[in-house]
């Protein structure tokens, strides 16, 4: 027998009420059941960091939650950083920096990077070392990382001109 419960839960603004299988991952609910397929799966064991989306504004593993635990939660993912056509500073600064090539990694590390640059102070902005050191949690294969790391340390600077946080 499938064990189902029905959760609630925001995607990036947008109420959802739905009914999950208990074992399924918040991975698979929000590509399958949900439709957000900018999270991708990588290893699909907590590795990569492919499926990184904010869950109340704190980066998770989406392959290492069930679905069930986003009950009552707000979840961001990357269809969210966008506004129409228009690209976040970051998607544009990854853009800008040639911090993407196939792209399969990207949503992990735009998600990662906006919950650091909105919990870091902005006042100092964040050091090489550690940005190199938040990058480190997720896995590319294609650009060696440089474009990455200057693309955050780019939004950080720009941001900190605007007086953002
Ligand atoms: S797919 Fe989740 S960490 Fe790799
Ligand atoms: S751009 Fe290809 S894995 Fe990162």
């Amino acid at each position: 027998m499938r064990d189902m419960h029905q959760i609630r839960l925001r995607v990036n603004g947008r109420e959802h009420e739905l009914t999950v299988e208990a074992r399924r991952t918040l991975a698979d609910m929000l590509r399958h059941d949900l439709g957000y397929t900018g999270t991708h799966l990588g290893c699909e064991h907590g590795i990569c960091g492919a499926c990184t989306v904010l869950l109340d504004g704190s980066p998770v593993r989406a392959c290492l939650m069930f679905g069930v635990q986003a009950d009552g939660t707000e979840v961001s993912t990357v269809e969210g950083l966008a506004a129409g056509e228009e690209l976040s500073d970051l998607q544009q600064a990854f853009s800008d920096h040639h911090a993407l090539q196939c792209g399969f990694c990207t949503p992990g590390f735009l998600m990662l990077a906006e919950a650091y640059l909105a919990e870091r102070d902005s006042a100092d902005g964040p050091t090489e070392a550690e940005v190199r050191e938040l990058v480190a949690s997720n896995l590319c294969r294609c650009t060696g990382y440089q474009g990455i790391v200057e693309a955050v340390l780019a939004t950080a600077r720009s941001r900190r001109r605007a007086g953002a946080p």
